[in-house]
């Protein structure tokens, strides 16, 4: 079957990474998730001290970029891709509250989206791809064949970011979440360069109320049907 590229974009903890990992391995295509990206430079920038209070110093961060290098392994125990941040395992510590809580500062850098989009389409070149994000409908495969926007209410998002956090025995506060979910929605979709919108050739997919069985589903339908037009 001709291969495709597959864009998922959508809100913060909405499960479009769990969706785009699952497709993937399903139909045998790589899995990207391009906010893992946004993440390891941030950490980088955290641990290197390139944050002045709750702001990354730009001019320091411009000049660093290129000793900054995040790839992706196969991690043989889960099957599933882990982020690599200039060669060491970074997986964990990325999702921390810490990263979450200084990202988008980070996402908003022109310099720092043009190499992270650059990657992004390299990766993309052969296409056989699901790459999750914010902007991947929109500027990095603009031409996808299967493009899909997803969406679901705050809380419900904030309470399974809870619970993945819980699960891994992580510190968790509800309220907290919550209020960085909403503050994440409003940049993303405020942002300069690239802002969170759906591309006009979007599928919407409102997730609020689907089991992960029942969105497979869906998605593996709406690859199906790409793949008979394609
Ligand atoms: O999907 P996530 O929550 O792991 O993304 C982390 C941050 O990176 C989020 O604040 C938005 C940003 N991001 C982005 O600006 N563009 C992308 N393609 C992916 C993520």
């Amino acid at each position: 079957m001709k291969k495709i590229t597959i864009a998922i974009d959508g809100f913060s903890s909405c499960g479009k990474s769990t969706m785009a990992k699952d497709l993937a391995k399903e139909i045998g295509y790589i899995y990207i998730d391009s906010g893992a990206m946004y993440r390891a430079v941030t950490l980088y920038a955290l641990e290197n001290g390139l944050f002045e209070g709750n702001e990354p110093n730009a001019d320091r961060l411009e000049k660093e970029m290129p000793h900054i290098h995040i790839t992706f392994r196969i991690n043989p125990a889960t099957g599933r891709p882990d982020t690599y941040l200039n060669g060491v395992n970074v997986e964990n510590r990325i999702r921390n509250m810490e990263v979450s809580a200084h990202v988008s500062p980070i996402a908003a850098l022109p310099f720092v989206r043009q190499a992270l989009v650059a990657q992004q389409q390299e990766m993309g070149r052969e296409k056989g791809i699901v790459m999750d994000g914010r902007d991947i409908g929109t500027t990095v495969f603009p031409d996808a064949e299967l493009k899909i926007f997803v969406t679901a209410s705050p809380e419900i998002r904030a309470q399974r970011r809870y619970d993945e956090l819980k699960n891994k025995g992580q510190e968790a506060d509800y309220e907290n979440i919550l209020e960085n979910v909403k503050q994440r929605d409003y940049i993303d979709q405020h942002r300069e360069v690239s802002p969170l919108r759906r591309a006009d050739d979007a599928l919407l997919l409102d997730n609020s109320h689907l089991s992960i069985a029942q969105q497979k589903e869906w998605l593996l339908q709406a690859y199906y049907r790409i793949c008979e037009k394609a």
